[in-house]
């Protein structure tokens, strides 16, 4: 035992206190590592048997939806039942004993298309917190192939751990959102009808998570400086990736026009313009925009989401909990003020929002600045009760209408303007 070293971390005899050896092999811990091994050990929470989820039905999950997300009724039914029998496989392959494997149910990830800032990424991260389970977003366009600069996939998946708690069992039940997932499409340059492949790696590094492997995900936990690694199982994570697919609709459009040849032409045209394009979504139309087949097979729920209409944009102002319109009417009674948005105002911000094209994420820079006005005076101004914000605030920056709590300050407010 002269010349014994601890394999871990190389000390020899001499220089630790304690020193175990293997009764099987010819190795040895010492004292250090054995304390180093105990608190990894107390902090990753060993895999348990794992839990059977409670499911809300896919009704109950739409309804819940529903207070958060204004219209998409399609997508929120297809997001729905997708979710739910993606916990209900997992539930019953749980609850599958050895003697019952008569059927492996196989799990469907979800794709998620439609133009910017209308919900997709709102739809995901509501569902996570219907269903409680850990939630991690990424976006496609950081995630590199492994071995270049930038996150790698696994990181993605770190992160999904580190959102458990460090509950692997818990990650391994989670949802991975995906976004910009288009961006990683493969580009036709048209000048040399070359492919660039730059997307290409990124799709193929996510085919084996997406199906389910297991993974080394790097564990950076506060207490051991040492990077570990911990194996994660993908195969029950579900992944939804989303994005705008902005040519899409083109591509979908010229292949239905090819194969309508030798229809009449009145009815192309009549169905051009009530045409759906998502729900007629095939995958040679994902594979022709830049998606590599393998990738697409893995996707095999397509779920459409539509832009959003002056109403739904007036909606959304109004509606779901924690709705813009409260939240600034909130800011302003902190300081003991009332706002009074006029039904006219708030229906020019949604007309603004939507010659933006930004989808719903217009509203909010519209929101702003209509306010910064009334938002810049209303706490150096005395007395204030009330701020009435209409039309012409927002279309035209007229100044907000103040009215004061004594009737003279009020007039003399008045005459001051
Ligand atoms: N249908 C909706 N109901 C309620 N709020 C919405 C809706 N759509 C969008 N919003 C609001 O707009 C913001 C942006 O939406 P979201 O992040 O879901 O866009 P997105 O579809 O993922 O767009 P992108 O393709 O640009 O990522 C949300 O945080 C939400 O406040
Ligand atoms: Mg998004």
């Amino acid at each position: 035992m002269g010349k014994a070293f601890c394999s871990f971390c190389g000390k020899s005899q001499a220089n630790v206190r304690r020193l175990v050896s293997s009764p099987s092999t010819d190795c040895y811990i010492c004292d250090t590592c054995v304390e180093i091994c105990r608190e990894i050990l107390n902090d990753n929470n060993l895999p348990k048997k794992m839990d059977c989820l409670s499911l809300p039905t896919p009704i109950e999950i739409k309804e819940q939806l529903d207070e958060y997300i204004v219209g998409q009724d399609n997508a929120k039914r297809a997001m729905a039942v997708a979710v739910y029998n993606h916990y209900k496989r997992l539930n019953y392959n749980l609850g599958r004993n050895a003697k019952q494997k008569s059927i492996e149910l196989d799990k469907s990830n979800i794709l998620l298309i439609g133009p910017t800032g209308v919900g997709k990424t709102l739809i995901a991260k509501t569902l996570a917190r219907i269903l409680k389970v850990p939630f991690v977003c990424v976006d496609a366009t950081t995630l590199t192939e492994a071995g270049y600069v930038g996150d790698d996939v696994e990181s993605a998946l770190a992160k999904l751990l580190a959102n458990a708690d460090y509950d692997v069992t818990k990650a391994e039940m989670g949802i991975v959102y995906i976004d910009e997932i288009d961006k990683i499409a493969k580009k036709l340059d048209l000048r040399n009808q070359t492919r660039d492949v730059s997307g290409e790696g990124v799709q193929q590094s996510l085919l084996k998570i997406l199906e389910g492997t297991v993974v080394q995900v790097p564990q950076n936990t506060r207490k051991s400086p040492h990077q570990e690694t911990i194996s994660m199982d993908t195969s029950n994570i579900l992944f939804i990736c989303g994005g705008a697919f902005v040519r899409l609709e083109n591509i979908i459009e010229n292949r239905c026009a090819r194969s309508a040849v030798g229809f009449n032409q009145n009815e192309i045209v009549t169905e051009k313009h009530n045409y759906r394009y998502i729900e007629n979504v095939q995958p040679n139309d994902l594979v022709e925009f830049g998606l590599i087949p393998e990738f697409v097979g893995r996707l095999p729920v397509v779920v459409g989401l539509s832009a959003l209409d002056k109403q739904s944009m007036i909606n959304i102002l109004t509606k779901p909990k924690n709705n813009l319109v409260d939240q600034y009417k909130t800011f302003f009674k902190l300081d003991g003020v009332e706002l009074d948005l006029q039904q006219n105002a708030i229906s020019a911000i949604a007309q603004k929002a939507l010659d933006l094209g930004m989808g719903a994420r217009g509203l909010r820079t519209i929101m702003e600045e209509a306010m910064l006005d009334a938002m810049y005076s209303t706490p150096s101004k005395q007395d204030l009760q009330k701020v009435t914000i209409d039309e012409n605030c927002i279309m035209k920056k007229a100044e907000p209408k103040f009215i004061f709590k004594q009737k003279e300050k009020a007039q003399k407010n008045i005459q001051k303007n």
